[in-house]
Formats: C-alpha cells, structure tokens, sequence
C-alpha cells in the first residue's frame, strides 16, 4: 500500500518530499528535551547502561545505522548508544510514527536523523538509504539540501553496526549496498517479531551476510513488550481514534501469539465479549483454555464490532470478509506491518471515504449504505493513534538491545552469518536491573535446592 500522510488538524506536519537530514527548527529541539526527560525518569535500565557505556566505552570508534520508530523512548536509546562511544544514525521505521521534536533535538546534539513526521514512501527508503551511508548527489553525505537522492549517487560510508525494527534496514542494506559496504557491517540487533521472521527468510535463501541478534525473541521482551506492552498502547489507540465504549462490544482479535493474546485479555477487562481467529491449533487451544471462542474470520465477520488483526501475516481481512462485516465496524491492525487488513480491497468497495472522522479515522462508505471505520491507515494503531509502548516497556527492549549490540560488538567473530537469540544472560541481566530498579528482590537458591534440582536420584 502507498503511504498517505498523517491526518492534518492532529499537530502533525504537511507531508514532506525529498530526504532531508533532520534541520534545526526554533523551540522545537527543546519540546523534544521535555519529552525526552519525561521519558528517561521511567526507564531505569538505559540510565544505568548510560553509566556503564560511559565507563567502559564500547562503541567507541563505530558507527550505528539505526532504523526505529523516533520517539522519545528510542532517543533515550540513541543517547545511551553514544555515551558508549557510538555515531550514531538514524532513519524512521515508520512513515507515521517520527515525533519532529525528538528527531529534532537528536539532530541538535548531534545525532545524524534521516526522519520526518509524514514522508511518503520513496523518502522513507531514501531516509533508510541514507541513514546506511548512501551519499547524497554531491558524493558526500547528504546535507538536507532535498537534493540528495540515495539510489543514484554511491556511498559515502557504511556502518559497524544495525539496528532495526520490521527488517526494512536491513533489506535495503543487502539490496542496495555494494559488497564493501556488506562486508564492514559486523552485525546487528533485530526488534520486532516480523523483522525477525524476514531475517530468518534471508538466512534460508542464503542472503543474510552477517549475524543479527533477535532482540524481540527474548522471554523477557516477548513477555512484557509483546504482550504487555502492545495490549495497552493497542487498546489506547483504539479508543482514541474512535472513541467507543468497550464494554459490551464484540471485538475480534485475529492472531493469538504473545500481541493477540495481551490485547484480547486486556480487550476483555475492559468489558469486551472477546473471539478469536487462529491457524495454529496449539495457539488456539491456548486461547479456548482461558475462556475465548476460536471461530474463523469469515464467520467472525459478520458477528465482531470491532476487528484488531495482530498475525505478523498478509491478507488477513480480505474483501469477502469486508463484504460480510456490520454497518459501524472498525477495523484495526496491531502487526508490525499495513498488510493484514486490506486497504486496497476496503478503497475498492467504497463509493465515498470520508477522511478524519476524528484524528487517524477514516470512515468508508460501502454501496449497500453500509460504513466500516479503518483507524491509522491499517497500520500499526497504538504506534499511529497512541504513543506507542510505555517507556517502561521500551526501556527493557532497548536495553536488551543495547545489551545485546555491545556483546555483538566485542564477539562478532563468533557468530556466523544468520538470526542469533540473545544470550540468556543478557536477558536475565537487564530483567535483574529492572527488578532492583522497581525494589523488587529475588529468593535465592538454597545449595540444598540446587542439588536436588540439578539430581536425578531424588524424588520425593
Ligand atoms: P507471533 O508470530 O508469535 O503470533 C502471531 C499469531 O498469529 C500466531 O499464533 C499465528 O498462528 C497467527 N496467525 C498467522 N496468520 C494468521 C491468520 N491469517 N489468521 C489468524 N491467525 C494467524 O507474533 P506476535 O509476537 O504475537 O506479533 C504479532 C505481530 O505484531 C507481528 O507482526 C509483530 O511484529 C507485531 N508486533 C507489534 C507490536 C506493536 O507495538 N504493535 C509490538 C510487537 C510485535
């Protein structure tokens, strides 16, 4: 699908053409600093990484190409990345989600931002392109001038390290660049369940060319970003784009991995009759257990008010499932990308669309006189009509990840080619620093309970 600009009226700015480098704008470098501090004072883990970076040094000397969504959060990322010595550049993962006053007050402190709230979809490559190293027309770096055009012009850098977060930086690293640029990347970190599953597609076909670490792919992340994390910032965006009261409603939540599953709960505290739609029998029976109705999505059509598709899959509400759906239902996508709720089919049906609604709303008018609600575009909707997850659920992502990226960075020689899981120390670490963060405390094993947990003679 083509990106489209966010919705005016909301605060967020006209859309932009051409790549741009993130340019000083009066105050609001300093909104971001607001923004930023209130965020830091809720994710304990980076402050003490921040410390520990600025100790021990251990990206000094390398370059970070970053692709995530510029927010507050990742910035207080980004900060600690460079107290431990990192250049750091960065391009939006998103088109929609890119906050202009955190990219702003990133680029004031130095921070090279590729990132505009709004971009259509060529600049949003051509941000990722240039956040890689692709030189502007000059044959140097880009220099916000919109003269610069990633695809046609070289190289002017490459970077040690990636971040990413749906897999785009990476794709388009190992589709545009040429094999010097491949060949100096080290590694990486990789955030997002989807990102993950296209990296793994890389590895089988034999294209990923150096070892990337699946961040998201933790029993830390998966438990508090995946399904704490998305539940809430899911649900708030739901309501704030359309306003519903939840109670009473039947809402569909297509897919129940660690996304569907936190959101149909938290759908269900709130009052909601909750159904189900799966393909994978185990997950399925996971949810019938704890008390939801699995039924597919074509009989769940005509029966849900509200639809929240959360499969990391395409296709997923298709045009024969549109046609069946109630007069006022509202459609919304959780995962990570705008390929599960068919946009194009919904446009297609519709004789008359009426954009904003209200903010990130749009309202499709069928021929039958009947009206479905698509929120944020069909994508991803706590990102586009929230802020996303709470800083303390990006705290302990980012903070794996940059746990992780260090690690990576000192041990790269290690690891071959391909999608690697987090050492399950690391994992284990930064949920120890949060805990004491919190004042929680931890029992200890006994040396007793140690050896009957590690013998197979004792019993009962
Ligand atoms: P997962 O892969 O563990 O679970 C997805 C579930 O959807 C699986 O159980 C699968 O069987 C099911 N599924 C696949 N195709 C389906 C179909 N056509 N109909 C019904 N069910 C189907 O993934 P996880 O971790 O739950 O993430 C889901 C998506 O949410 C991914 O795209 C991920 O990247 C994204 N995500 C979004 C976040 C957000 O903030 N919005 C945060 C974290 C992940």
């Amino acid at each position: 699908m083509n990106t489209r600009a966010a919705p005016r009226g909301d605060g967020t700015p006209s859309p932009a053409r051409g790549p741009r480098r993130s340019r000083p704008v009066p105050g609001l470098a300093e909104l971001g600093d607001g923004r930023i501090s209130y965020s830091e004072r809720m994710m304990p883990l980076l402050a003490a990484l921040h410390d520990r970076f600025a100790a021990e040094r251990p990206f000094a000397g390398l370059t970070v190409a970053a692709c995530l969504h510029v927010t507050a959060e990742t910035a207080v990322f980004v900060r600690a990345l460079r107290a431990g010595g990192a250049s750091v550049r960065l391009a939006a993962s998103n088109p929609l989600s890119t906050q202009d006053d955190i990219a702003a007050a990133l680029a004031r402190d130095g921070v090279e931002v590729f990132a505009q709230a709004g971009v259509d979809r060529d600049t949003y490559y051509e941000h990722i392109a240039l956040a890689l190293g692709a030189a502007g027309r000059d044959g140097g770096p880009d220099r916000g001038d919109g003269a610069g055009d990633a695809a046609d012009t070289g190289w002017s850098g490459a970077p040690d390290l990636v971040l990413d977060d749906g897999g785009d930086l990476v794709s388009t690293l190992h589709t545009m660049a040429p094999p010097a640029v491949l060949d100096r990347v080290r590694g990486g970190c990789e955030g997002t369940t989807t990102g993950v599953l296209r990296l793994r597609r890389m590895t089988a076909d034999g294209t990923l060319a150096f070892p990337v670490i699946a961040a998201s792919d933790t029993p830390v992340t998966r438990i508090v970003d995946n399904t704490h994390g998305t539940a809430q910032s899911v649900i708030d965006g739901l309501l704030r784009a359309s306003g519903i009261l939840l109670a009473g409603k039947a809402v569909v939540v297509a897919g129940f991995g660690p996304c569907g599953a936190g959101i149909a709960e938290a759908a269900r505290a709130l009052g909601a009759q909750v159904l189900i739609t799966e393909v994978d029998p185990v997950r399925a029976l996971d949810a019938v257990l704890r008390g939801f109705r699995v039924l597919p999505i074509a009989e769940a059509a005509p029966v849900g008010e509200v639809f929240i598709t959360a499969t990391g899959s395409a296709g997923v509400i298709t045009a024969d499932h549109l046609a069946l759906m109630r007069d006022g239902a509202i459609l919304a996508n959780a995962g990570q990308f705008d390929v599960e709720i068919d946009v194009r089919a919904l446009a297609a049906l519709a004789v008359a669309v009426q954009t904003d609604v209200r903010p990130h709303a749009d309202a499709y008018q069928l021929p039958d006189g009947r009206r479905l609600l698509l929120l944020a575009e069909g994508r991803v909707v706590n990102l586009v009509a929230a802020d996303g997850h709470p800083p303390e659920v990006m705290d302990l992502a980012f903070g794996i990840e940059a746990l992780a990226l260090s690690w990576l960075a000192g041990n790269e020689e290690k690891l071959a080619p391909g999608v690697h899981r987090v050492p399950a120390d690391i994992d284990a670490e930064a949920a120890r620093l949060v805990l004491s963060a919190l004042g929680a405390r931890l029992d200890t094993l006994t040396s007793d309970q140690r050896s009957y947990l590690a013998s197979w003679h004792l019993g009962s």
